[in-house]
């Protein structure tokens, strides 16, 4: 028994959750079965950082576990009898119940065989030694840190450590999960481990795209995810991704930027800023290899587009009606990028502007004030209002009373 770990499960988990896992082991011991808390928690647990990611292990049914546990609780149970797994939720606390298994791996980036085993069984196919250790919670053993490839050394090593050579080979999206647990712990590759990685950063390409971009997605959400590029850069890592793919200089710069602004929708600037320096038949490339979706691959087009057009926007004294012009249909989140990747003051001037205030811009008039000054619905209507909007664009009119006489003065001409 390891007393700072019933410590730490005590400081860092809630009451409810306690009371939880205590009813769970009682629920399994019944069936003879024991259970364990496994993988991030652990080491986050041993680290004495928080994490409210639970995910337990029973040697036995994690369905028939879950399933008692929501009646003698109460709590809502979602069960995927496919992979053995059951998610428990009940109020604001949720977590994953996995049936102990063991896999095996048929060939490269396709997913493992897998059939029940034993808490050792279920770490052995596991991606890093600090990743790989459980804590027993069952009865007399409550507590008990299972701990098979020297994951609780490693922790206070601060390293990064593969459980067998053939790791990366099995599954690469282990490269890239290394890198970000790298960085976000600020550990190191242990040197074994990096030189593994090296050899088999090809593996990349047995990735499908979807799998890839999960794994950049959770490298974007990182809390400086140009650390972990850079670093994916100087490994290889990312030509592999896309040949064209970089974490320079440049990329860490407009990173640290870009979070300088507070934008809501970080991730797709990020993504924006990845690709702001590609052809567009890169571009397109990008979003085919990543498999990338509508939103976010908007956004790239956007940006790639934007780009060929920028330079109009280093005429002095452009009208702000023309700036609204070239902008207006870009998506705000490419224009962001195209300002943060510009290294032209007035370019990023003018698409400032354009964010801050002219997108904002409408007359006070609308089709109906129209019709009541006496024109008629048609095509001479919409003409009108887009000159309307010219006019206060360029602050030829500022009120409503001026866009009125504006108008009259049209309708008498
Ligand atoms: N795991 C693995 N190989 C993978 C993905 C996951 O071995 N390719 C295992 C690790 O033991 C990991 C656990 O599954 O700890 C849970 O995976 P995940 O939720 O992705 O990681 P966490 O360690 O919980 O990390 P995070 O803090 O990023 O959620």
């Amino acid at each position: 028994m390891n007393h700072d770990l019933i410590y730490q499960l005590e400081q860092h988990l809630c009451e409810d959750v306690l009371q939880l896992l205590h009813a769970g082991t009682e629920i399994a011991s019944e069936q003879g079965q024991s259970l364990y808390l496994v993988g991030g928690v652990v080491r986050d647990l041993l680290l004495g950082r928080a994490n409210f990611d639970l995910d337990l292990v029973v040697e036995g049914d994690a369905i028939k576990l879950a399933s008692l546990l929501g009646q003698r609780e109460g709590g809502e149970v979602v069960v995927h009898p496919r992979f053995g797994t059951a998610k428990f939720r009940r109020g604001g606390l949720a977590f994953d119940l996995a049936t102990a298994r063991a896999e095996t791996y048929s060939r490269p980036g396709v997913l493992p065989a897998v059939h029940p085993g034993s808490i050792e069984d279920d770490l052995r196919r596991r991606d890093f030694t600090i990743n790989a250790m459980a804590i027993n919670l069952s009865g007399d053993s409550f507590g008990k840190l299972i701990d098979p490839y020297g994951g609780e050394s490693d922790l206070k090593l601060k390293l990064i450590r593969i459980l067998h050579q053939r790791s990366f080979i099995d599954d690469a999206t282990r490269i890239l999960r290394a890198l970000r647990y790298e960085m976000r712990l600020g550990f190191q590759l242990e040197a074994g481990t990096e030189e593994l990685l090296r050899r088999d950063v090809a593996m990349l390409h047995t990735m499908t795209g979807e799998r890839i971009r999960h794994e950049l997605e959770l490298i974007l959400a990182e809390e400086r995810p140009e650390k972990i590029l850079h670093r994916a850069e100087e490994l290889g890592v990312l030509k592999e991704i896309y040949p064209t793919l970089s974490g320079d200089s440049w990329i860490m710069e407009k990173f640290e930027q870009a979070r300088l602004g507070s934008y809501p929708s970080l991730r797709a600037i990020y993504f924006s800023l990845l690709a702001s320096r590609f052809s567009p038949q890169e571009g397109e490339a990008f979003i085919e290899r990543l498999k990338i979706p509508g939103a976010i691959a908007r956004i790239i087009r956007d940006t790639l587009s934007l780009k060929a057009g920028l330079r109009i926007l280093e005429t002095p004294k452009l009208p702000h009606s023309a700036i609204y012009r070239l902008l207006h249909g870009y998506s705000s989140q490419a224009i962001v990028a195209g300002a943060l990747a510009s290294d032209s003051a007035l370019i990023r001037q003018n698409l400032e502007l354009y964010l801050n205030k002219l997108r904002y811009v409408k007359p006070s008039l609308n089709g109906r004030a129209l019709q009541q000054m006496g024109l008629s619905p048609g095509p001479r209507l919409g003409e009108i209002l887009h000159a309307l909007e010219e006019a206060r664009l360029d602050q030829k009119v500022k009120s409503k009373d001026q866009e009125e006489e504006l108008v009259r003065r049209w309708l008498s001409e």
